[in-house]
C-alpha cells in the first residue's frame, strides 16, 4: 500500500471555489483551486508546461496562473467544460466588450418590440423541448440565441455564451439543485416563470463582473492555456507538471457531468449532448472485470453481490489505466503529476482510486511521492451523490479527498 499521511493544511476549511476565483459558470464537482496552489508552492513549481487531461472548468489553470505558469493544456470531452474553460482564460478586449454589450442589447430589445418578428426565426433542436421549456422561455432563449450567433468575434461571443448557458439551465424544468436533469415537480411548474430576458441581462452583468476583476488582470499574451475538446491525445516527453481531478467513477452512477450540461450543450448546438456520458471515463460497457492489481480484490467482493456493478466499476478502472499510460508517457523525465481524487464507496466497498493511482504510475516509470488526505467539506458536491439515479435520493459516499504526487524517473 502507498503511504496516505493527514494533512489538515490543504482542508482549506469554510473556504470556497469562489474565495479566490469565482467560477463563471456552475460546473459539478469542481476542484478548489487553493489545493493546486498549495501544491505547486510546495513543490517550488513556476514554470514548464502544465496538463490537465480531464480539465472540466479549469480550475487547475487558475492554479498554475496563480504560480506563474504560463503554457497549460487542458482536455475535456464536455463541450461545456471546454466553453467555461477556454472563457476564462482568455483576454478579450474590455472595450469592445462593452461596446458589443451595448449593439446586443439594443438589438434585442428593437426586436422585442415588434411580436411578429418571432416569426422569422427558427427554434434550435432540443429533445422534448416542450418538456423542458415553457414556450415563452423557448422564443426568449432563440431572440437571445439568434443575436449571440451575429457577434463576430469569436472570444468575445463566449462571454456572452457562458450567461446564455446559465439561463437555459435556470429558465428550464429541470430541477436546479440536481446535477441530474430530473424535471420539478408538477406542482412547482405552475408558479415557474422566469423572466428570461431578465435573468440572462443580470447574469451578462455577473460574468462580465467576474471576468473583468478576476481573470482579465491575470492574463496577459505571454499567457497561454489551450483547451481541447477531446479525450487527451498523448504527447512523449512533453509535459512538466499534470495537475488534475479526474472523475472518480463512471457518469451513470457518480457525477453525471453529461446530463448536467445536456440542456445547455443542446441549445450550443451539440447535437450528441444526450451521448456525452457514455463517451466519458467508465462509458463503455466491458465483459471482463479487472483481475490484475490491488483493485482486483475490491471488484471481486463488489462482483460476489453484483456483478453487473462490478463491471461497471471494472469499466471505469479500466479507461483510467489507458488514461495514465498515455499520461504518463508524455511527462518529461523528473516531471510531476499532482491527481486529486476521491474513493468512493459502491456495494459498501470503499474502492481505493488514490491507491489505483499511485500504483499505475508506478507501473509506467514514476515513483510514489506522497498522498495527502484531505477532509472534503467544502467540495460542490461529490460527498453526496445520486447512487440510485432516483431524484432527490442522495447517499454519503466520501468525506475526504486524496492529493496523490509522483514524480517520473
Ligand atoms: C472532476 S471533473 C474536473 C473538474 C475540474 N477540475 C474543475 O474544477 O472544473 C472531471 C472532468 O473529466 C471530464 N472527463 C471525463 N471523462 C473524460 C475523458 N475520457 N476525457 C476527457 N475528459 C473527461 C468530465 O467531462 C469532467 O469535466
Amino acid at each position: 500500500m502507498y503511504k496516505v499521511v493527514r494533512n489538515t493544511k490543504y482542508d482549506f476549511a469554510g473556504q470556497s471555489y469562489g474565495t479566490i476565483y469565482p467560477n463563471l459558470h456552475k460546473y459539478p464537482a469542481t476542484m478548489l483551486p487553493q489545493i493546486g496552489i498549495e501544491i505547486l508552492k510546495e513543490l517550488n513549481i513556476k514554470s514548464g508546461k502544465l496538463l490537465d487531461p480531464y480539465c472540466g472548468s479549469g480550475s487547475s489553470f487558475a492554479s498554475g496562473l496563480e504560480c506563474g505558469i504560463m503554457n497549460m493544456y487542458g482536455f475535456d470531452i464536455n463541450p461545456l467544460a471546454v466553453l467555461i474553460s477556454k472563457t476564462k482564460f482568455t483576454k478579450v478586449p474590455l472595450s469592445e466588450f462593452l461596446d458589443t454589450k451595448q449593439m446586443f442589447r439594443n438589438d434585442v430589445f428593437e426586436f422585442l418590440k415588434n411580436e411578429s418578428n418571432i416569426k422569422k426565426l427558427k427554434c434550435p433542436t432540443i429533445t422534448n423541448l416542450d418538456y423542458w421549456f415553457s414556450k415563452e422561455a423557448t422564443i426568449n432563449l432563440t431572440i437571445i440565441k439568434h443575436f449571440i450567433d451575429k457577434i463576430g468575434n469569436h472570444n468575445i461571443k463566449n462571454l456572452f455564451l457562458i450567461p446564455f448557458s446559465e439561463t437555459a439551465r435556470e429558465c428550464s424544468y429541470t430541477r436546479n439543485n440536481e446535477f441530474k436533469l430530473f424535471r420539478m415537480k408538477s406542482e412547482d411548474l405552475l408558479n415557474f416563470n422566469p423572466d428570461v430576458i431578465g435573468v440572462y441581462f443580470k447574469k451578462l452583468e455577473d460574468t462580465f463582473c467576474v471576468y473583468s476583476n478576476c481573470y482579465f488582470p491575470k492574463i496577459d499574451n505571454k499567457i497561454k492555456v489551450n483547451v481541447t475538446y477531446s479525450a487527451f491525445k498523448p504527447q512523449e516527453n512533453y509535459f512538466d507538471i499534470v495537475l488534475t481531478s479526474p472523475p472518480y467513477g463512471d457518469s451513470r452512477t457518480t457525477v453525471a457531468y453529461g446530463q448536467f450540461s445536456t440542456l445547455s450543450n443542446e441549445w450550443l448546438g451539440i447535437d450528441y449532448a444526450r451521448k456525452i456520458d457514455g463517451m466519458l471515463m467508465g462509458g463503455t460497457r466491458i465483459k471482463e472485470n479487472m483481475a490484475k492489481g490491488l483493485i482486483a480484490g475490491y471488484i471481486s467482493q463488489i462482483n460476489n453481490e453484483d456483478n453487473k456493478r462490478a463491471l461497471e466499476v471494472s469499466a471505469f478502472y479500466n479507461d483510467l489505466e489507458k488514461s495514465i499510460k498515455d499520461v504518463a508517457k508524455s511527462v518529461r523525465k523528473g516531471g510531476k503529476i499532482v491527481y486529486v481524487v476521491g474513493n468512493r464507496r459502491v456495494k459498501n466497498v470503499i474502492l481505493p482510486t488514490d491507491q489505483f493511482i499511485a500504483e499505475k504510475f508506478e507501473e509506467n516509470g514514476f515513483k510514489h511521492l506522497t498522498t495527502y488526505e484531505r477532509a472534503l467539506s467544502n467540495k460542490a458536491m461529490p460527498c453526496r451523490n445520486s447512487p440510485t439515479n432516483e431524484a432527490g435520493k442522495t447517499a454519503n459516499t466520501m468525506l475526504s479527498e486524496f492529493i496523490i504526487v509522483c514524480e517520473k524517473q
